[in-house]
């Protein structure tokens, strides 16, 4: 019957308890790897040279640029004195076509700088010279707060002549050499920005266009200090781990990418790919006649329809299937009402694998700190931010769940950024420019 074989097409959605034992243990192998510099480890485990979380004494207005996730921000930061935190916060939001995420590294950097003027202009700031952070969302080397080298391009940028360049440098050279102080990921961002509001936030997680992980790593050397490690979990599988769980689909989708190969966890569980895995459901359950009365359409032919927004519609509980089909109407799809139902459980068991997978990552580095510090139990805070987590209606519930079941001896809090990663990187800047002072 239908009902069977859509059935029998989600199963392999279907993550049992062993499973996501596995993927945790395996997360925690590939942390443990990465950390040790075994090459080639899935897992870059990238330091940040950032050694603690604000302590509130952060003073002075700060720019900071954002790019990495679905726009590219400007802001401008002010850490006042007072009784309280006391921060403003101006921002403006562009946006990056993807002609300039896939042209040359000199027109994507241009375009930045493009943005900064335009940012300067609008809050009449022209001839102001602020000391900046650059939030960067891609995998960096760094050797300093401020510099870093991009490894490799990940989600869906690829300019040229970037790739094993210093993108602070890159940056200085568009921006007429203003002062660049610091260059954070977005996971050390958010961390930061969390942590300013609750001092037990160690750890960073983005779960929206892609899925990244930071945490205050404690250093094998009693004295060493602490420094913010930035995982790059993303790329767990990468040498095959996943293989056992990753279905045809999946396969699909990573071929049909922009970086095959390359990223695999990511693609399992981040906003630029569950829509694809969607799709490449529907299409699947359509040739086969279960679906759309069998008419394979344009629409369902075109890559990225499914954005992590509509995948939010679609599997909220307050929406009447009748209103699912006028989602679908909108993205081009004619549904009747058993075309909805089966759409909504495709994206369910689609979007809930994806949550119970980042549980079990997160899961892995909870205990992983924990038995750092030799702790019997350990309460912390994940900062986190990211689409897929703030939009989706099950996403963050069914993470949590997760991480509960599967780190039982933490005590684990999410807090959610309110701000995004750019009031940490300019956190980072003001620590960055004390220091410079000293
Ligand atoms: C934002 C951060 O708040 O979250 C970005 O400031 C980050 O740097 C982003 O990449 C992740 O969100 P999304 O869903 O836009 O990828
Ligand atoms: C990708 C990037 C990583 C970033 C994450 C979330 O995984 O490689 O640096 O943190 O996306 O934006």
């Amino acid at each position: 019957s239908r009902r069977k074989q859509v059935d029998e097409t989600l199963f392999p959605f279907q993550m049992s308890q062993e499973q996501l034992h596995l993927v945790k243990s395996r997360m925690r192998a590939d942390l443990e790897a990465g950390l040790k510099n075994k090459n080639p480890s899935t897992i870059k485990m990238l330091p940040s040279f950032v050694y603690h979380t604000p302590d509130g004494t952060e003073r002075g207005k700060y720019l900071a640029l954002d790019l990495g996730g679905t726009n590219f921000r400007a802001l401008l930061v002010n850490f006042k004195k007072g009784l309280h935190q006391n921060t403003r916060l101006y921002h403006k939001i562009y946006t990056v076509p993807m002609e300039i995420m896939q042209g040359t590294g000199e027109e994507l950097f241009d375009h930045l700088a493009q943005c900064v003027s335009d940012f300067l202009d609008y809050m009449g700031m022209k001839n102001a010279h602020l000391p900046a952070g650059f939030t960067f969302s891609f995998p960096c080397e760094q050797t300093a707060i401020d510099t870093g080298t991009l490894l490799t391009w990940t989600k869906g940028f690829k300019a040229t002549d970037c790739e094993g360049h210093d993108v602070v440098n890159m940056l200085r050279e568009a921006i007429k050499r203003r002062n660049v102080t610091a260059v954070v990921n977005d996971t050390v961002g958010t961390m930061m920005s969390c942590a300013y509001e609750d001092p037990e936030c160690e750890v960073g997680l983005i779960a929206g266009t892609g899925t990244n992980v930071c945490y205050m790593e404690d250093q094998r050397d009693a004295d060493a200090q602490r420094m913010c490690i930035n995982t790059e979990w993303g790329g767990l599988g990468d040498d095959g781990s996943l293989n056992d769980i990753i279905t045809p689909y999946d396969a699909e989708v990573d071929q049909n990418s922009l970086h095959p190969g390359k990223q695999r966890f990511e693609k399992l569980t981040s906003g630029m790919y569950l829509g694809e895995i969607v799709r490449q459901v529907l299409l699947d359950l359509t040739r086969g006649g279960l679906l759309f009365r069998g008419h394979v359409t344009e629409a369902l032919k075109t890559p990225g329809i499914f954005e992590t927004k509509y995948l939010s519609q679609i599997e909220s509980d307050r929406l009447a299937l009748l209103q699912v089909r006028s989602i679908l109407q909108q993205l081009g799809l004619d549904s009747n009402c058993d075309d909805s139902i089966i759409v909504k459980e495709v994206c369910g068991a689609v979007s809930r694998r994806a949550a119970q997978l980042v549980g079990a990552g997160i899961a892995a580095v909870v205990d992983k700190i924990r038995e750092n510090r030799g702790l019997e139990h350990l309460n912390i805070t994940v900062g986190v931010d990211g689409a897929l987590y703030k939009l989706h209606p099950h996403f963050s519930r069914v993470l949590h769940d997760t991480a509960k079941v599967l780190a039982p001896l933490c005590n684990v809090s999410f807090l959610p950024s309110e701000e995004g990663s750019g009031k940490g990187a300019a956190l980072i800047t003001a620590v960055a420019k004390q220091k410079q002072q000293m």
